[in-house]
């Protein structure tokens, strides 16, 4: 095997495979099988604060329909639910980081703008390597600008970078106006990381039934071509290093996402669909492609296809079929 050893957040990690934030990292058990099965790191599931107040919502729920609470006991509720699920969360990042070698990256989502501090403190404190701040949010407020939604995200940066030293990174979505030019502002703040990009959940319409359902939970390959062209184009453009997340399914999808500039690929849907052998596939598949190319190591190919280094930009930047697809059948 050649040395697929790579950066990232100022991590060292033995290779560019990254457990993404799932169901798949929400338990020690878990993470010391998949530092078994080859991760070169882990994003721990998210702590959500929306997740958090629901469920103190329900308990106070539950209490007032029983029987008479005093106002205090709602006080201590309110701080016991809260505090619970945070030392569950602690805990795991805490039992984690003494199970295994391999980084281990908390990622929280906060609704309430002071939240994304506290959280971020506690999460420190309890040893987790770097932080990933889950910013996904649907821009359907149409009162809500893009300068508007831009300068939020880096209120968020800035408070929380304040609060803590252990690397950051950001988890974005897709759907954001002027892209480029939101990446850029994201860098500068001083991020050490952005992550190209959190998949949604999706919603679907159920016929039969005539109701709203659940759409695909999970990402297919063809789903990696939008990734693969915003990490090529903001490859080069920031000093932070790039995650790319969403649709890398196997070896060669994991080589083009490095070639276009990614330090690391995030990968979630594809060990859901194959299994937990499918990182030790895409390693050996990458060291593969690395000997008959003879690369010694990743920095010396990373990169080298994004748009400022493929010697072909504007295909980076093509969105129309026009005439060489005329004939598409
Ligand atoms: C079941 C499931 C749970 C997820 N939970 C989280 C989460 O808690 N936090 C988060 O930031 N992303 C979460 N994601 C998104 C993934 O981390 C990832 O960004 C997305 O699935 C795209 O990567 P993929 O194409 O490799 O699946 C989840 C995805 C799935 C499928």
């Amino acid at each position: 095997m050649n040395d697929l050893s790579t950066n990232y957040l100022g991590l060292q990690l033995k290779n560019p495979i990254v457990v993404g934030s799932s169901g798949l990292t929400d338990s020690v058990e878990k993470i010391i099988h998949l530092e078994a099965m080859g991760a070169g790191a882990v994003v721990l599931k998210s702590l959500f604060e929306e997740e958090i107040i629901m469920d103190m919502e329900e308990t106070i729920y539950t209490m007032t329909n029983q029987h008479f609470v005093f106002p205090e006991t709602m006080d201590y509720m309110e701080t016991v639910v809260k505090e619970d699920i945070l030392t569950d969360y602690l805990e795991l990042i805490t039992e984690a980081k003494k199970a295994v070698k391999i980084p281990v990256i908390a990622s929280i989502n906060c609704v309430s703008s002071q939240k994304w501090t506290y959280f971020a403190k506690e999460i420190e404190k309890a040893g987790a390597d770097a932080l990933e701040l889950n910013l996904f949010f649907l821009p359907s407020d149409n009162r809500r600008g893009a300068r508007e939604i831009a300068d939020a995200t880096l209120e968020i940066i800035s408070k929380v970078k304040g609060s803590i030293r252990i690397p950051i990174a950001l988890k974005i979505s897709a759907f954001q106006s002027n892209l480029i030019g939101y990446v850029e502002q994201i860098d500068q703040a001083g991020v050490e990381g952005i992550v190209l990009f959190n998949r949604s959940w999706l919603p679907d319409i159920d016929i039969n039934h005539l109701v709203v359902s659940s759409g695909f939970v999970l990402s297919n390959p063809s789903e990696s071509g939008n990734t693969l062209r915003w990490v090529s184009m903001v490859s080069g453009r920031v000093n932070c290093d790039i995650a790319a997340s969403t649709g890398v399914h196997d070896g060669p999808g994991l080589i083009k996402q490095l070639l276009a500039g990614a330090q690391v690929c995030q990968i979630v849907s594809t060990l859901y669909i194959n299994d937990l052998s499918q990182i030790l596939k895409m390693t050996n598949a990458l060291s593969e492609w690395m000997t008959l190319h003879n690369f010694k190591s990743i920095g010396e190919f990373r990169g080298r296809l994004s748009q400022a280094n493929s010697g072909n930009p504007a295909a980076w930047e093509r969105v129309q079929f026009m005439k060489h697809f005329r004939d598409f059948v």
